[in-house]
């Protein structure tokens, strides 16, 4: 099979290899049907915790696995092979909410919330997007009014990641008054769970792909969230997501290679099975073609996106590597899952092969967590950054 071009510890080994036989044992039987239905299935948070996939990046102390960057993505790349729903699940989940909590929060919100969330009875969203701010972000509209103990929010958040079945949802709301706006520098980030009154959960969106991770909107009612709930300064929140996005970025990264590695997987196969012109089709130059090109893009994602993990690890400023690492990775997705399907030819257009639902799961890669125009905005500021 392909190289990865990635030296791999023993212990990035075992995760690995407990990551797919995870995925393969109580996610592939099932991914064909839950993808019809559009079914989530609970169970699958508690059987993750319990392998310690929900708590990768935290610390032992809030029993999580404390692994480096380098092996939490490649677990993910590993259960996105088989699954991208559950993949962006864990994804927003380790690198979002959890992070966030670990980096911004204070003590006794780490001692509440990580240890259940790392151990999968707590799931995490983040919510900042809105109907009408979505790539410009900072202009969100939901408002949060300090009242005594607990700070008052009303609004609408939009496209929240497991936001039906989160118990720490990590949301964004003005904290300005309407007569001082003071843009990006005028949020604050609450930790939101779903007892609190003036929660409601709205419409739940009918997918292209990932239809087995659920995406909802979330209204709060004049939403009571206590003091004790807000992570750090009020006024930071902006910044607190814009950081954290880079962490997000470089797991949607992971998502988007293992997406593309199963495309590239069952396309070398079935080139090897499907006989035409009484030759297997990957005789054939015009499939060879595709299929280098495939392998040497998914290599190439790797390789940004490991360099990109391993200078995190190193403390050095990753915005524009994770930026790189989302927009080629997530790009790649979509043109080997393309080029699957056209390997395919007719076969690729239907359900009964993987392919068709690699290819409406690879799209919201180049959407989420900043389009790909967003990437490349990122990218671009930063070659001049220090001008
Ligand atoms: N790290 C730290 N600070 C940052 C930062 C970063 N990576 N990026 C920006 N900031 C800071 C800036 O320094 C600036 O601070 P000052 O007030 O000190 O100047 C402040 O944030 C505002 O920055 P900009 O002026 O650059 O803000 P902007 O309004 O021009 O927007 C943007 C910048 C890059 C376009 C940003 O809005 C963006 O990333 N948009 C995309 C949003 C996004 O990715 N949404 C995904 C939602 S989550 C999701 O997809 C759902 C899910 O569950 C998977």
């Amino acid at each position: 099979m392909a190289t990865d071009l990635l030296e791999m510890t023993e212990e990035q080994r075992e995760i690995r290899n407990l990551a797919r036989d995870f995925a393969l044992k109580e996610i592939a039987p099932y991914i064909a049907d839950w993808d019809a239905k559009a079914y989530f299935e609970p169970s699958i948070v508690k059987k993750m915790g319990d392998l310690g996939f929900l708590g990768m990046l935290l610390p032992e102390e809030y029993d999580g696995l404390g692994v480096d960057t380098s092996t939490y993505l490649i677990a993910l790349e590993e259960i996105a092979v088989v699954d991208a729903s559950a993949a962006v699940l864990m994804s927003v989940h380790n690198s979002l909410p959890t992070q966030m909590i670990l980096q911004f929060g204070d003590e006794a919100q780490r001692e509440r919330f990580l240890k259940p969330m790392a151990r999968g009875e707590m799931l995490g969203a983040f919510a900042l997007s809105e109907p009408e701010a979505g790539s410009d972000a900072a202009a969100l509209t939901t408002q949060a009014v300090r009242d005594g103990a607990a700070w008052v929010l009303n609004g609408t958040k939009s496209w929240v990641t497991s936001g039906s079945h989160a118990g720490a949802i990590l949301a964004m709301a003005r904290t300005d008054s309407r007569d001082d706006r003071k843009g990006a520098r005028g949020i604050g980030t609450f930790i939101v769970t779903p007892d609190l009154p003036g929660f409601h959960v709205g419409k739940k969106e009918d997918k292209l792909g990932l239809r087995s991770s659920p995406t909802v909107q979330l209204n709060f009612d004049n939403l009571r969230v206590p003091t004790d709930n807000l992570l750090g300064d009020p006024s930071m929140g902006f910044i607190y997501a814009m950081q954290s996005l880079e962490n997000g970025r470089l797991g949607i990264a992971a998502q988007a290679i293992g997406i593309a590695r199963a495309a590239l997987e069952a396309a070398t196969a079935y080139a090897g099975e499907r006989i035409q012109f009484k030759t297997p089709i990957r005789e054939f130059q015009a499939i060879q073609f595709k299929l280098a090109d495939m392998a040497t893009r998914i290599a190439a994602s790797r390789s940004l996106l490991h360099s990109a993990a391993r200078a995190k690890d190193r403390g050095e400023n990753v915005t524009q590597a994770s930026s790189m690492a989302k927009l080629f990775a997530s790009e790649t997705a979509m043109f080997a899952t393309n080029q699957a399907v056209q390997i395919f030819g007719g076969y690729g257009y239907v359900k009964d092969y993987p392919v068709e639902r690699l290819f409406r799961d690879a799209k919201v890669t180049e959407i989420y967590e900043g389009t790909s125009e967003i990437q490349r905005i990122v990218i671009a500021r930063e070659l001049y950054a220090s001008d």
